[in-house]
């Protein structure tokens, strides 16, 4: 018998030990770059926008040997030009992996429930579990260790909010999340990361207050109160996070030296200032780099490669 399909669709589908796994395959890969995706071809099919995840995808699977083929939103109409378990099931004759990037976590889902080959998630509305892995590779390379270090999550409790506190969780962070009233991580994903920092000796606190959850970070972290396929609410979310911003005076209650972190694209002014992210101790583009060496991780280890990458 076959072994069943292993995909990335949201960042629970991995426990802390792979976590933490995928975290140190990432950081050897990018050291020896093994040529074990030779042969291997990714596919991306992007439902929506993309800069860092688009390039970080197909030059980490290059740089290993392996091709790429990348179809843009008008192309693959997923759900609507055809129905999702066809697009899954014809993908899946040409290639051995594929990035998904969509709407709703139920397509990407769906689309994994019908595919023969692994799945990564490259965003959802819900979850960007490759971002997180990114942030927690360039947090490990600053750091060394990330066990028992504070880092803090302030703005809107979206697809990348869930992925962080899942993902620190995992780690066994002093995670806390902040976000305006309304706008908090959904019920599962509090439980989620509550549950993963009892087993591994982190702790996770999550509320509405912006200054508690900075106070002495050694890291602070926001992404936009506004995200991709939300636009029409643009105007009453700048109503509803005004403050919610990571600035001069937020960084005051930070750790001296606290990283400064976005996963970009970034809306200066709103959640960020362009002061604060200029600042050296901006990381947000060793985030962008290490997008590469995460996903190179991902996709070797969905592949069954991790044995070949060497240890
Ligand atoms: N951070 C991120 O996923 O960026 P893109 O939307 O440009 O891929
Ligand atoms: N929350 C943002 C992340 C972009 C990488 C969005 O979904 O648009």
């Amino acid at each position: 018998m076959s072994t069943p399909v292993r995909h990335l669709l949201s960042s629970a589908d991995f426990d802390p030990d792979e976590i933490a796994g995928l975290l140190d395959l990432g950081m050897r890969v990018k050291k020896s770059r093994p040529q074990v995706l030779r042969g291997y071809e990714l596919a991306l099919l992007f439902e929506k926008p993309s800069l860092r995840t688009r390039m970080s995808f197909e030059v980490g699977v290059r740089m290993l040997g392996g091709s790429t083929i990348y179809m843009a939103p008008q192309e693959v109409g997923i759900g609507e030009r055809e129905a999702i378990k066809d697009v899954a099931r014809a993908v899946a004759r040409y290639v051995d992996i594929v990035g998904v990037r969509t709407f709703g976590q139920s397509n990407v889902e769906e689309y994994a429930s019908f595919s023969s080959i692994p799945v990564i998630n490259a965003l959802t509305e819900d979850e960007h579990p490759c971002q997180a892995l990114a942030d927690f590779l360039t947090l490990k390379e600053k750091w060394g260790s990330l066990a028992g270090h504070s880092i803090a999550y302030v703005g809107d409790g979206n697809n990348v909010a869930a992925s962080f506190a899942v993902t620190a969780a995992s780690l066994g962070m002093d995670v806390r999340v902040a976000s305006p009233r309304g706008y908090t991580l959904p019920e599962g994903m509090l439980t989620e990361a509550s549950s993963r920092a009892a087993a591994t000796g982190g702790s996770f606190n999550h509320g509405n207050d912006l200054h508690a959850a900075v106070s002495g970070a050694e890291a602070v972290y926001t992404d936009v109160w506004t995200s991709m396929g939300q636009e029409r609410e643009a105007e009453r979310r700048r109503i509803h996070f005004a403050g919610w911003q990571v600035n001069a005076e937020l960084l005051e209650y930070a750790a001296p030296g606290a990283f400064i972190m976005h996963d970009l694209p970034a809306h200066r002014g709103e959640e960020i200032t362009d002061e604060a992210i200029e600042r050296p101790a901006s990381i947000v583009f060793d985030q962008v780099e290490n997008r590469t060496w995460a996903q190179v991780a991902v996709v070797i280890t969905l592949l069954g490669l991790a044995g070949e990458a060497g240890s």
